[in-house]
């Protein structure tokens, strides 16, 4: 069962969490929104019957959510001094949960990296906590939204980030690539675009109907002397496994700086 929930921050991945769970049917009267400023998320929980704060300290809850920039979390952690110790879940990249915990003692407290899909309700989510007895939490506040995998050691969350967190990213440059690919060979730009689109949503459906191995999936597409092969043997050559690889390694080394690692 959602446990009544505080969120912090209601930007661009909490505004996409209060969409979600707001699609889901969480009942708004469990939801506390804390938002330095008026955002349309935010707006939305308030005519949706939740309350919104301008400050955490204004309100109380056991399990918090926290989604605001790593910058500021001191500031926005530092409203729940005093308050009686819950479950802080952090969707920051590059916070350690030990900074957190210093200064928030005894409260447990779970990393999550999501993806914004949560806020269609199909996020994917990688989670972290050393804490006991915080599954049914994680679960219970962003199951419904997300599909989640726990992570054995704090450290694969930048790998995480730099895979899922980012990946979203990745995707939407794919799609766009290929809709261009699609423009210069001689598609009208809505028709390539909405190819593109619909192309990588039809693959997507299909790795979650049919969990065989990628290589298979990729088989079953690409028959020997044909058009996929044509294509992919293509790719392969203008680098297209290195660019991937490039990515991640980027964006990981980026969340190792972040969390000053
Ligand atoms: N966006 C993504 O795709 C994504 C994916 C995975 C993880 N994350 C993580 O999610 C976190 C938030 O990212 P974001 O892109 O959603 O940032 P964002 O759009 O800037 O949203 C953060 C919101 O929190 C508000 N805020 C700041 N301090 C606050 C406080 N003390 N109390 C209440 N509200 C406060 C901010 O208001 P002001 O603008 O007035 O400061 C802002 O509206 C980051 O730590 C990031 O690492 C983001």
């Amino acid at each position: 069962m959602f446990p009544t929930t505080l969120l912090i921050g209601c930007g661009r991945l909490g505004g996409a969490l209060v969409r979600g769970w707001l699609s889901k049917g969480i009942d708004p009267a469990r939801l506390i929104v804390a938002e330095s400023h008026p955002t349309p998320d935010a707006d939305r929980a308030r005519k949706a019957g939740a309350e919104v704060v301008d400050s955490a300290s204004e309100a109380a809850a056991d399990t918090v959510v926290l989604a605001v920039k790593p910058k500021v979390w001191r500031e926005a952690v530092e409203a729940l001094s005093g308050k009686p110790a819950g479950t802080l879940i952090s969707l920051m990249a590059g916070v350690r949960a030990a900074d957190i915990a210093k200064a928030l003692p005894g409260w447990r407290i779970v990393r999550v990296m999501p993806t914004t899909g949560i806020g269609v309700g199909r996020g994917a989510a990688a989670w972290w906590s050393q804490a006991d007895g915080v599954a049914d939490t994680v679960d219970a506040v962003l199951g419904s939204v997300s599909s989640l995998v726990r992570l054995e050691d704090e450290a694969d969350i930048d790998i995480a980030t730099a895979i899922s967190g980012s990946g979203q990213g990745y995707v939407f440059a794919f799609a766009k690539a290929l809709a261009e690919a699609g423009e210069r060979a001689g598609l009208a730009p809505d028709i390539a675009t909405g190819l593109a689109r619909a192309t990588l949503m039809s693959g997507s459906a299909v790795m979650e109907a049919d969990d065989r191995d990628l290589e298979t999936l990729i088989g079953e597409v690409a028959s020997p002397g044909g058009t996929t092969q044509a294509g992919l043997d293509a790719m392969e050559q203008a680098g297209m496994p290195g660019a991937v690889n490039a990515a991640v390694a980027a964006a990981l080394a980026k969340a190792r700086e972040l969390a000053g690692g």
